[in-house]
């Protein structure tokens, strides 16, 4: 029987534990942790959703603090067309936070950025040009095009030093998006250098339909397979989603994967930047406890501890701050229903907003629990302590339990 250890990722010279440890938005994948991976010899993943206040948190900086003073004027106003973000600023920060985890990297894994279009922040092409080359000059390994067609994406940093040296990969959920990525792209004469493939189990936002539950991973990787191979593109697979074992990591390799992603199990780990009270939720949960719903102002639906406070919440849009989701307009989805019930309830102090939430003062404040559709089985990933709480799990330990474990068998902590 095999196991993941038996197989290697290959990237040109370089062979790494095929383990990909994939973005989890707004620093829940944090640099501790995508270290670990690399140390471990793995790829992890930073993310650089919110990066300015990513990197405020991390490095005491006041990137937010400026924006929101620079817009303080228009936090009553209705219309945030005139919320922008300086991309200096921008860069700055996605400098420090790459570049920061990049000069603490030890070990011969990757780390590299997720990032996601559909944070199009006002000002959709030239925020996530300054996004990705901030990145690669910041040093980051290679960049996890997230969130999006991204038909467009590799456009804006053909001109960038490292645009052939860096690794360059892709997310998508269906051939389809895959062929037309590819086709774009033909003009930059630059293949991606990796394709996750992420089914209907995963976290976050998901790229199917409300009809998700009609898809298999394994059926789309299969039909990816084909056409690469049809076309005769040698280009690494790596699938993500509901992979929860490493005997089901190990079916994905023996049929061709070169790599699996995974999340979900790392979201009960010490290095994991959801707070403590919120892992607990995460061990806690069963399954009639997780939704897909369709709040999200990005218009994917996305998955959910059906107890995330952000649900129904109805707190004020605050873009003069963050603003990540504002389209090219300026507009965001969440701001209408806002003031749809503002204007039902006038003089309510408090409001309730039911189908869309504030993603970006959710996801800051660690109120939106996304996850993957298997957390409710996290419980038999640890212990359950005397106090009824569950027992944290280390980066490494998880990661270990992938590369080694056979026989479906997932091993508990010391
Ligand atoms: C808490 C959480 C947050 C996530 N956030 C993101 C994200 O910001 N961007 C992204 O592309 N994928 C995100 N994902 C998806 C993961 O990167 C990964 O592909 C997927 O969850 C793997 O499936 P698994 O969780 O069943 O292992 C998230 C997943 C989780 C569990």
């Amino acid at each position: 029987m095999k196991r993941v250890d038996d197989f290697r990722l290959k990237f040109g010279k370089k062979e790494l534990v095929p383990i990909v440890i994939g973005g989890m938005g707004v620093d829940i994948s944090t640099a501790e942790l995508a270290l670990e991976a690399a140390r471990l010899g793995g790829v992890g993943h930073i993310s650089d959703a919110m990066v300015n206040t990513v990197a405020d948190r991390r490095f005491n900086a006041k990137f937010v603090k400026e924006k929101l003073k620079q817009y303080k004027f228009n936090v009553a106003n209705s219309d945030k067309s005139v919320v922008q973000f300086d991309l200096g600023q921008l860069a700055e920060a996605t400098k420090m936070h790459i570049g920061k985890t990049m000069e603490a990297k030890r070990g011969d894994g990757l780390i590299l950025v997720n990032c996601m279009e559909k944070l199009t922040m006002n000002a959709p092409k030239e925020t996530l040009r300054v996004r990705m080359q901030a990145a690669l000059d910041a040093g980051i390994d290679g960049i996890t095009l997230a969130a999006g067609l991204h038909l467009g994406s590799f456009a804006l940093i053909e001109d960038h030093p490292r645009f052939r040296d860096a690794k360059l990969g892709i997310i998508v959920s269906s051939l389809r998006a895959l062929q037309l990525f590819l086709r774009k792209t033909l003009r930059c004469n630059r293949l991606p250098d990796y394709v996750v493939v992420e089914g209907p189990l995963a976290g976050g936002h998901l790229g199917f339909g409300m009809d998700w539950s009609q898809y298999d991973l394994a059926t789309i990787v299969a039909e990816i397979r084909q056409f690469l191979l049809a076309e005769k593109l040698d280009i690494p697979l790596i699938p993500a989603g509901g992979i929860f074992t490493g005997s089901d990591a190990v079916s994905y390799l023996e049929n061709g994967a070169s790599a699996v992603q995974v999340a979900t199990r790392f979201t009960v780990t010490k290095e994991c930047g959801l707070p403590e009270d919120v892992q607990q939720e995460y061990f806690k949960v069963n399954e009639d406890g997780i939704e897909v719903n369709m709040i999200s102002p990005t218009g994917y639906p996305m998955r959910m501890l059906s107890k995330s406070p952000a649900i129904g919440d109805g707190i004020r849009p605050n873009c003069e701050a963050y603003g990540y989701l504002l389209d090219s307009t300026g507009n965001c989805s969440y701001i209408n229903s806002y003031n749809r019930e503002a204007a039902a309830n006038p003089g309510a102090k408090r409001l309730s907003v039911k189908d869309k939430t504030c993603l970006c003062t959710q996801m800051r404040n660690f109120d939106l629990w996304t996850c993957g559709h298997y957390t409710y089985r996290l419980k038999d990933t640890s212990r359950k302590l005397p106090d009824g709480t569950y027992q944290l799990l280390s980066a490494e330990h998880v990661f270990h339990d992938y590369q080694f474990s056979t026989d479906n068998r997932i091993a508990l902590p010391e």
